[in-house]
């Protein structure tokens, strides 16, 4: 159990929570007492999820979602309020890297393919979430970005134009629904260990790239899912439109 963020009682929804950060931000809001709603396209992952969360004792429900379509959303949030009655912390995850190629190279149908999961999913997503919101009075979403919201990396266009369009749509949904009680961020993580880095990086990239960050190595999941927590819950009551590291030192050099 996480002492001290008090959310016992709240109901959090997680995109993209087969993945890796995603089941370490469900097994965070569960471990600080929330009950947590497990969306992804993959059924098997999400169902692996569902029962770590049961494992620590918490309530989960898994349900299918293709982030790309708006109409999951709607379905996912209802399938949210009829299970849990309500919905106060969501928070957008589901991301793809999309791989590495040079802009005039870069495959059209990937481009359309990571601008549709990263950030029109993004979009989707507040834009159901936020009216269960409204309805009790407020809520908190974080939005995963990148330090790829900041700054780029090689043959990265179609990420880096999604996740910098992430960070604005953040403080566009901040400014909009900061006086109903909705506070909005985005987090911003260097290179994490997952899976996802190995569609991005060759095998004799990695000690390159841990090199990049100030404290010499990746990060892990968990470390991701502890800013998601803080942001999420009360204890971050002023913070709303801000765009939070966890890189390790990535940007600070
Ligand atoms: P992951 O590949 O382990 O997890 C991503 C999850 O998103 C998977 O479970 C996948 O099924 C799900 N997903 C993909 N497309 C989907 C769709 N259309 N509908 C529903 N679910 C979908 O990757 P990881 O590393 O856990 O990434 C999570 C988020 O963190 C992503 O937004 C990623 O861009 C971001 N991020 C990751 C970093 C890293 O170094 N791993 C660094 C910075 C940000």
């Amino acid at each position: 159990m996480t002492i001290g963020y008090e959310l016992a009682g709240k109901i959090a929804l997680v995109t993209g929570a087969a993945g890796s950060i995603g089941r370490a931000i469900a097994l965070a809001y569960a471990g600080a007492g929330a009950s947590v709603v497990v969306a992804d396209r993959d059924e098997q992952g999400g169902i692996l999820t569902r029962r770590a969360v049961e494992a620590i004792g918490g309530a989960a429900l898994f349900h299918p979602l293709d982030v790309r379509k708006a109409e999951d959303h709607t379905t996912l949030v209802a399938a949210t309020l009829d299970r849990f009655g309500r919905l106060d912390m969501a928070c957008n995850n589901a991301g793809i890297s999309g791989g590495i190629s040079p802009l005039a190279d870069y495959p059209l149908h990937v481009w359309a393919d990571v601008i549709d999961i990263n950030l029109s999913g993004v979009f989707y997503g507040m834009r159901s979430q936020i009216p269960a919101m409204l309805a009790v009075g407020g809520g908190s979403i974080v939005n995963i970005a990148s330090v790829m919201g900041l700054v780029t990396f090689v043959g990265n266009p179609a990420y880096t134009a999604a996740k910098h369009g992430v960070i604005g749509l953040t403080k566009s949904a901040a400014f909009d629904y900061g006086r109903s009680g909705i506070r909005v961020n985005a987090v911003a993580p260097g290179f994490i260990d997952t899976p996802l880095l190995k569609t991005v990086l060759q095998d004799d990239e990695f000690a390159e790239v841990e090199r990049r960050h100030l404290l010499g190595r990746l990060g892990r999941p968990e470390e991701v899912a502890e800013l998601v927590l803080w942001l999420s819950s009360p204890r971050s009551s002023f913070s709303t439109g801000g765009t939070f590291t966890v890189d390790g030192g990535y940007l600070a050099q």
